[in-house]
């Protein structure tokens, strides 16, 4: 290993909301979806470079920002992006509700799969949308997608986008390139735009294979739009950067005009040199990182098994997030939650938080040194004994 994803940084007082949003002094956090390693050491060496420069202006965004998304899904996932088809933003989540302005008008419906990332339900609702739930089927311990339901829910006719996660947060999924052309079907057939948040692609674990949705035949491609970011691969969330793209000229207007309408173009300097960083020089600390977290979620899996058999672990195909099933236990969801961080101090999040079809599950984040998940693992256990719940 080159990379030392061991070394525990404190990060309190540093305003992290993952470790500074509670007051407790003996909080361990494992909820937020961000990361406790440091980024890669070749990303830190460049943001230092252009600090050291010290005049930080309004920047434009250069040729090699979108040269180096083109050769980064080219080189991983066999999709040849046009530049014509990318749109720099500040983020995925800025990214989804400009996407539902520019596409949709109040009223709509917007269908998604919980349970799912929480704010999925915000950006719909924030943008006096509704929300339409395609459930996934859960199924002795698989999350499948339910087509039948999916192709009622389209035939809606204010039915206007699916917003699907490609890698699903918090469920753990790859989809495979067969459901993503049965959802492509679907939503063709009924005139619904397919959004694909793919925040989550890099971090797949090597038995599976990242699909991208616009890598799909191309009367697919043309009715989707997709959403990605260096954030959760390199933990560079707090420098909000991200991008869409789109092979669909018309909807890249529409977008793009939003975009424009709201005066939120430019992207900051460190974001711009941290992604060229991070997909020119951050792939070898990618590809570690990804053992470690492997090894992190083998680790949970064995604990789990042996100490809290009650607790079943969904299969993690990708994401540092681990779906946990607890509905053997009497206890609600929420109820598990706030026990668990008030007798332990140890914060994770209620499955309900991603609508109620979490309910009986539990979230956690492992991407932490193996020592500090150790230390959460004890304390779900004690907290989970059954004489205290
Ligand atoms: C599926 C998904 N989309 C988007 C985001 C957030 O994206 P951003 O921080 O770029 O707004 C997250 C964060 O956890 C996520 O899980």
């Amino acid at each position: 290993m080159d990379y030392n994803f061991d070394e525990i940084i404190d990060r309190k007082n540093t305003n992290a909301i993952k470790w500074d949003a509670s007051s407790s002094t003996d909080i361990l956090p494992m909820w937020i979806a961000d990361m406790d390693f440091k980024t890669a050491p070749e990303i830190i060496e460049v943001l230092q470079n252009r600090v050291s420069h010290g005049v930080f202006g309004y920047t434009q965004t250069p040729e090699e920002f979108y040269i180096s998304i083109q050769n980064w899904w080219k080189r991983r996932y066999e999709l040849s992006l046009e530049k014509e088809w990318i749109i720099p933003v500040t983020g995925v989540i800025p990214a989804l509700s400009t996407t539902i302005r520019s596409l949709t008008e109040k009223g709509d419906k917007i269908i998604i799969q919980p349970p799912v990332y929480n704010h999925f339900y915000n950006s719909i609702e924030n943008c006096n949308r509704e929300v339409s739930e395609n459930n996934l089927i859960y199924d002795n311990g698989i999350y499948t997608i339910d087509f039948v339901d999916l192709e009622r829910k389209a035939t809606d006719p204010k039915a206007k986008l699916l917003l699907i996660s490609n890698p699903h947060n918090p469920v753990g999924r790859v989809w495979t390139k067969e459901e993503l052309q049965r959802i492509a079907l679907i939503c063709q057939k009924h005139n619904v735009i397919v959004i694909s948040d793919e925040i989550h692609c890099d971090l797949v674990f090597s038995v599976y294979k990242h699909i991208s949705f616009a890598s799909l035949e191309d009367q697919y491609a043309s009715n989707s739009i997709t959403l990605a970011s260096i954030s959760k691969s390199f933990n560079l969330a707090g420098l909000q950067v991200g991008y869409i793209f789109t092979k669909n000229a018309s909807l890249y207007n529409e977008i793009k005009y939003i975009l424009q309408m709201q005066e939120m173009e430019l992207l900051s300097p460190f974001a711009i040199e941290a992604l060229i960083a991070a997909y020119n020089k951050g792939e070898n600390w990618l590809e570690e990182l990804k053992i470690y977290l492997y090894n992190n979620y083998t680790f949970l899996h064995q604990f789990i098994a042996s100490e809290i058999p009650e607790i079943k672990v969904v299969p993690l195909q990708a994401t540092y997030l681990v779906w946990l099933d607890c509905s053997a236990l009497k206890p609600s969801s929420d109820e598990i939650a706030i026990t668990i961080l008030e007798k332990q101090n140890l914060w994770i999040n209620s499955g309900t938080m991603y609508g109620n079809e979490g309910e009986g599950f539990l979230r956690i984040n492992i991407a932490c040194p193996q020592k500090i998940l150790s230390e959460g693992l004890e304390r779900l256990k004690k907290a989970l004994v059954k004489s205290e719940i």
